[in-house]
């Protein structure tokens, strides 16, 4: 079982950042500790799979990694945004993310909030700032706003916070999954494809794929949430079933949990099937997705 990052992952991440870093420069008028905030929160250690993502895909459309950075920085933003405001009392009311104190614990509750908002304009700042080709560029911000938007991971967030308390539903935690995650993945890898010019038939494998790695992805999430620890993951465990979330787990149980994350990452891996040997780093992502102890 792999315990930790394909080794594919971890060098990506260490390239990604320092481009990430040059990215988020902030402009001098802007009030010093909103800066600092969505460092703080945008700059610590994620795994940057959605920016591995945009990578890849881009790379297997016959684009290069180099050319998509601030595209992968983009996601990264809306993913960003999305834990500062996931972890907020109002929500799962969390004090530790990526080994830190969160960012409402560090900067106060107003201050995270515009940290988010900030990181989500953000996001859209970059994609119209720098390119690629212009002509891409509305294409690439529908995907975003749809992959995060009231249809993608706000709209799961939402029914995450609604579901809470109600009856366990495996159709409401599909739900929620496919919107609060997968959508997020499917855009990252959609997007790769965008910004360098794939075919249709290769934004719809590749589209298709991060779908079913972000089902399974979450899937294991809420394993994760039972067995793991928080020194292993650098968030607090055990908190779903005390705020009585829709998850997996919660729903089916352990095993049936494992083969739907395992059936999911299936679904993904028979979607790279054409791309042959090229496609090799994300079989190792999807199998790494649901093997991970953190
Ligand atoms: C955490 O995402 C939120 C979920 C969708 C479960 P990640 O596990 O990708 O978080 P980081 O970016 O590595 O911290
Ligand atoms: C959140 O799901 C997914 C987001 C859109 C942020 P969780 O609430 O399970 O994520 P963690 O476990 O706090 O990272
Ligand atoms: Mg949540
Ligand atoms: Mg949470
Ligand atoms: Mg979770």
């Amino acid at each position: 079982m792999a315990t930790g990052f394909p080794d594919c992952l971890k060098e990506f991440a260490t390239e990604f950042d320092r481009e990430f870093v040059r990215l988020l420069k902030p402009p001098d008028d802007v009030p010093p500790v909103l800066a600092e905030a969505m460092h703080y929160s945008a700059l610590s250690p994620g795994k940057r799979i959605r920016p591995y993502l945009v990578a890849r895909c881009s790379e297997l459309a016959g684009g290069s990694r180099c050319g998509v950075w601030h595209v992968g920085a983009a996601v990264e933003c809306i993913h960003a945004f999305s834990l500062i405001h996931d972890d907020l009392p109002a929500m799962d009311d969390d004090d530790l993310r990526r080994g830190r104190p969160t960012c409402h614990r560090k900067f106060g509750e107003a201050i995270a909030i515009l940290a988010g908002d900030a990181l989500m304009m953000l996001a859209f700042e970059l994609l119209v700032r720098h390119g690629p080709d212009p002509i891409r560029v509305p294409q690439l911000i529908l995907s975003l706003a749809k992959g995060g938007g009231w249809s993608g991971m706000i709209g799961g967030q939402a029914a995450d916070v609604l579901g809470e308390n109600k009856p366990p539903s495996i159709e409401r935690a599909r739900y929620i999954h496919e919107r609060k995650t997968a959508a997020l993945f499917e855009a990252s890898c959609a997007m790769g494809v965008i910004a360098s010019g794939g075919t249709d038939e290769v934004l719809s494998a590749m589209a298709a794929y991060g779908k079913h790695l972000g089902r399974a992805f979450q899937i294991t999430d809420d394993l994760l949430d039972v067995t793991s620890t928080a020194q292993l993951m650098g968030k607090r465990v055990g908190k779903d079933v005390s705020a009585s979330k829709q998850t997996f787990p919660g729903c089916v149980g352990m095993e049936r949990s494992r083969a739907a994350a395992r059936e999911s990452a299936n679904e993904a891996l028979a979607r790279l099937a054409p791309f042959g040997e090229d496609a090799d780093d994300l079989r190792s992502l999807a199998n790494y997705v649901v093997d991970r102890n953190y």
